[in-house]
């Protein structure tokens, strides 16, 4: 049997999985500011979940779920996104009840089976921000801001921030209709998911990977009623008074179902066609739907995958450790042992390879470690009760010391 990953998962080493780990924590920083709390939700949901929110004419549910039927006969999906699990917990749980804000936020992996590329992969990890219950334009802004925010401490710049409005229920029934005719009038011109998508859900073919762009550009704009007007427009006035820039794109229509008024996205020009980083919008609806109470919502998720690899080159992670014993003899293995530990307490890093082996195989190691130093111990400094420091990035001599003032003097050498 040969061993290898599925297409389009990937297995992800140091130091890019610390880059990983360094971009969720400042996420988790940010979250903190801005008052959210996590709220880890299941990888696997019932199919329906997906198919009645995310929407069936969506790629996401036709063409990319990983779907089956489980030993109890029941329809499951491993979760392609996370906004549903999240109003399904918040339904279940019921979050509107405990007399807080809910704001909440997750950092999972989610599934889709797409076409991999740079960029695009059939797993990958989402930072994805919630907040239900708050309809004011206020928190449209607030989430962008955030998003902006977490953005700029991760270090990811030159990117834009485009959004727009889609409107409520009322101003999406007038549009349908107008949007039903001229896709109609351009039938020819669209692929075969989207030719036998428009009369089910008209505004997916504008997101359609394919020929959306083209199609988006002359079509007939949405026109908003007067509430969702004034609506984008007080979101709009509350993103300049937090000094975020943006560009107002008619042609935003986002690729899932659930979205009402305000939807963003952030690009970049940096990742060739998987150019988008980050994305939401409300679902003003999406909670009542699913059987919850009235509370209108805005979230955002953002592609650590892509924000990576935005950052990859940018970002030196050392995952070396300060320090690296070496025993020069058997009768100082233990006390090498036991030196890991002191200095580890200390809050020092320290590592060692297998300590049984040879002091050159031991060297060897050490100086590929990337450590700054390495302990020797041998008969002479057991005999004595020291360890010698030995400089290994720079020249110096190497110094002896008595073993219990290894740990401060170390301190005080990494210091510089
Ligand atoms: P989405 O636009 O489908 O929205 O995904 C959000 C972000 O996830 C994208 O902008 C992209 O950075 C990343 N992403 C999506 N698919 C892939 C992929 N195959 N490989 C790598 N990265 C990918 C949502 O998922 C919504 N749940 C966002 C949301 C939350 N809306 C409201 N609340």
């Amino acid at each position: 049997m040969s061993v290898h990953s599925l297409r389009g998962f990937r297995d992800l080493l140091p130091p890019d999985s610390a880059l990983f780990t360094q971009i969720e924590a400042a996420a988790r920083e940010v979250f903190a500011l801005y008052g959210y709390q996590e709220l880890r939700i299941p990888a696997i949901e019932l199919k329906e979940l997906f198919v009645k929110s995310t929407g069936d004419t969506t790629d996401i549910v036709e063409k990319e779920m990983y779907a089956f039927t489980d030993g109890g006969g029941r329809e499951v999906a491993v979760r392609p996104e996370g906004t549903p699990g999240m109003v399904r917990a918040y339904i279940e749980q019921n979050l509107s009840q405990t007399g807080r804000n809910a704001k909440f936020f997750y950092i999972g992996n989610m599934f889709r089976a797409e076409r991999p590329q740079a960029g695009r992969y059939r797993e990958f990890t989402q930072i994805d921000a919630e907040h239900i219950g708050n309809a004011a334009p206020f928190a449209d802004a607030e989430t962008i801001t955030m998003l902006v925010k977490l953005l700029e401490k991760v270090g990811v710049a030159g990117c834009s921030v485009e959004i727009n409005s889609l409107g409520c229920a009322e101003c999406r029934k007038a549009y349908r209709q107008t949007l039903l005719e001229y896709l109609r009038l351009n039938v020819a011109t669209l692929c075969e998911p989207c030719k036998g998508r428009v009369e089910r859900n008209p505004l997916r073919a504008l997101d359609c990977k394919i020929d959306g762009p083209a199609l988006a550009e002359k079509a007939p704009r949405l026109s908003l009623c007067p509430a969702c007007a004034e609506h984008f427009a007080h979101t709009q006035e509350l993103l300049k008074i937090s000094a975020i820039e943006y560009k107002v794109n008619p042609s935003l229509v986002r690729g899932l179902d659930y979205y009402t008024r305000t939807v963003f996205e952030v690009r970049t020009t940096a990742l060739g066609s998987q150019d988008a980083i980050a994305a939401g919008g409300r679902y003003d609806d999406l909670v009542k739907s699913m059987g919850g109470p009235a509370a209108p919502a805005i979230g955002w998720a953002m592609g650590v995958d892509r924000v990576a690899l935005l950052l990859k080159d940018k970002t030196k992670i050392d995952g070396s450790p300060a320090v690296y014993i070496v025993s020069a003899s058997a009768q100082a293995q233990s006390q090498a042992f036991r030196l890991l530990a002191a200095l580890r307490a200390e809050n020092i890093s320290a590592d060692s390879s297998n300590l049984t082996l040879s002091l050159k195989s031991q060297m060897r190691s050490a100086d590929k470690s990337g450590a700054s130093y390495a302990l020797i111990i041998g008969e002479d400094e057991i005999k004595a009760g020291t360890v010698a420091i030995k400089p290994l990035k720079e020249k110096g001599e190497q110094t002896t010391v008595p073993v219990a003032d290894a740990p401060s003097h170390l301190k005080q050498l990494l210091r510089g």
